[in-house]
């Protein structure tokens, strides 16, 4: 094996000269500018920056619901920027769990028949899939709730139960979009310690947005962005308090 197929199998991911804008003539607005950004298997990776500086943007391009307008985008082996809608799709479920700041469940059917959603798209049956989300719910300490409707819970609750769907198909891409910036300091802590166990899983990558210095410390690595590019990547608990003393 050659040392370029070498390290697109070892790299999770990686993005290339990432263009992207929005709207035209009065209302163009440009978003991100030749960015580049990379990220390891077996890492938990923050995304930080300013509001409005691109985050939400990146990473929508990563999870192949929103196209760049020009540049590569390489997740896990496979060339998103060169697949089409319906190949990228099928690649969303079976390979990413995305976790959003407000939770996104959908609050007509019980918290189980929530976490099975990405196993039903898969094709697995009923049965099968509420005994396989039940027990990747016990695993986040919600066993007990299963059978509760979403508004049910707490805030911290839902979140969790946002990670359970996230993780219940066993992706190897988590993206979380500031998943604790709408709990308390002790929920945001319950939430980071399940990514954190879910980062360590072999092979696997957890990219996290936040604004939020509570949490930094959970991060392998810290890429800090601004003015639509990624302008540097700390590695390390040292190197991120030396640049973000409040944390
Ligand atoms: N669909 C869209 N149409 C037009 N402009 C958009 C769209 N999505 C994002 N933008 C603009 O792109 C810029 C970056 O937005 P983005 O949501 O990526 O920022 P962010 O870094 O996630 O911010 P925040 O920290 O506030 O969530 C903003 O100026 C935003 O208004
Ligand atoms: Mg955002």
């Amino acid at each position: 094996m050659n040392a370029t197929i070498d390290n697109k199998v070892a790299g999770a991911l990686e993005l290339k000269d990432l263009c992207k804008s929005f709207g035209s003539g009065l209302s163009y607005t440009p978003v991100l500018h030749k960015a580049h950004f990379e990220a390891r298997r077996g890492e938990l990776l923050m995304l930080v920056g300013p509001s409005g500086c691109g985050k939400t943007t990146l990473l929508s391009i990563l999870a192949g619901t929103l196209h760049a307008d020009e540049g590569e985008v390489n997740v896990l082996g496979h060339p998103l920027h060169a697949l089409s809608e319906s190949q990228r799709t099928a690649f969303r479920s079976k390979h990413l769990g995305f976790i959003f700041q407000q939770f996104n469940l959908i609050p007509t059917i019980d918290v189980a028949e929530n976490v099975s959603v990405p196993l039903l798209i898969q094709g697995l049956g009923n049965r099968e899939a509420r005994r396989r989300a039940v027990a990747m719910l016990e695993r986040v300490g919600l066993g007990k709730r299963a059978h509760e409707k979403p508004l049910k819970l707490s805030g911290g609750e839902q979140q969790r139960v946002a990670i359970a769907r996230a993780l219940v198909h066993n992706p190897p891409l988590v993206l979380c979009d500031e998943p604790t910036s709408a709990l308390d300091s002790e929920n945001g802590v319950a939430v980071m310690e399940l990514l954190r166990e879910a980062a360590n899983e072999p092979g696997r990558t957890v990219i996290v947005v936040t604004h939020d210095p509570r949490i930094y410390h959970y991060a392998d690595r810290m890429a800090e962005m601004e003015d639509g590019r990624i302008f540097r990547v700390l590695s390390g608990a040292e190197e991120i308090r030396t640049h973000h003393p409040a944390f």
